[in-house]
């Protein structure tokens, strides 16, 4: 299964990524995550695109792409993937087209007023990465710690609200093109991803079951 997903910030592209890993051993793979931990780490990379992740603007299509290039190129991938947040122009998806053969193409839609509420509470645990929520399963179940190891929980930088609307603009200025390369060559899956997760989960995995994209078996036992 070689998919990717698109929606706007606080879709769920992370969310449902990690669960279709967790259930069915495939790499999820984030151009987000990706430039996150480089800029944490301050390699060269790093350092060339953090102005651009911290306002909420797209980095530069030659790098993204040489990005995904290499992450392609890994032998876990051979069998099946999940990209979350590429491709995001439509540049990206052509080249993508051109590095490997895409199934499908996920787009989560959501409300801008839903969306907003969840990336406003989304708090992540700086040690184990586990993502939480303050409005919305997964809670803490102590007030800003992890439940796994007790840390401070912390916000994205890019979910400050200014940021948060940037990403929006962003967002939608390079949608329609994608959105419609999907479309013309018969991979678009439209999914409602408003609802909760427990909703939105089985939902997902079975449209693509009925699409004949989602043909793994899941080698753990995972609810959502
Ligand atoms: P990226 O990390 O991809 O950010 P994003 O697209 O803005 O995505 P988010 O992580 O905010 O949203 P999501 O849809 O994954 O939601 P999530 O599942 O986490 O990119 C960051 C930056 O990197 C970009 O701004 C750009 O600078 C750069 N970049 C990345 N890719 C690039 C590319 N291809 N080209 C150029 N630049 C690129 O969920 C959010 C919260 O909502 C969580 O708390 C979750 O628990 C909650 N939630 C989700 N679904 C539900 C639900 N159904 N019910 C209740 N809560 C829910």
């Amino acid at each position: 299964m070689k998919i990717v997903l698109i929606g706007p910030p606080g879709a769920g592209k992370g969310v449902y990524a990690q669960y279709f890993r967790d259930k069915y051993c495939i790499p999820h793979i984030s151009t987000g995550d990706i430039f996150r931990e480089e800029i944490a780490k301050n390699t060269e990379l790093g350092r060339r695109i953090r102005s651009y992740v911290e306002q909420g603007l797209l980095v530069p299509d030659e790098i993204t792409i040489d990005v995904i290039r290499k992450r392609l190129s890994q032998p876990d991938t051979v069998s099946g993937f999940i990209l979350d947040g590429f491709p995001r122009t439509l540049n990206q998806a052509k080249a993508l087209d051109e590095i490997t053969s895409i199934d499908a193409a996920v787009h989560l839609e959501v409300s801008e007023e839903i969306a907003i509420r969840r990336l406003s509470g989304r708090v992540i645990c700086p040690v184990c990465g586990r993502v939480y929520n303050l409005y919305y399963e997964p809670k803490p179940k102590i007030d800003e710690q992890c439940d796994y190891d007790g840390a401070k929980l912390v916000r994205r930088k890019d979910d400050e609200p200014e940021v948060i609307r940037q990403r929006y603009r962003v967002f939608y200025e390079t949608f329609t093109p994608i959105i419609n390369y999907y479309k013309d060559t018969n991979r678009l899956i439209e999914v409602n991803a408003d609802k909760p997760i427990k909703e939105v989960a089985p939902l997902l995995e079975r449209i693509l079951v009925e699409n004949k994209v989602l043909k793994l078996k899941p080698c753990r036992n995972i609810s959502p």
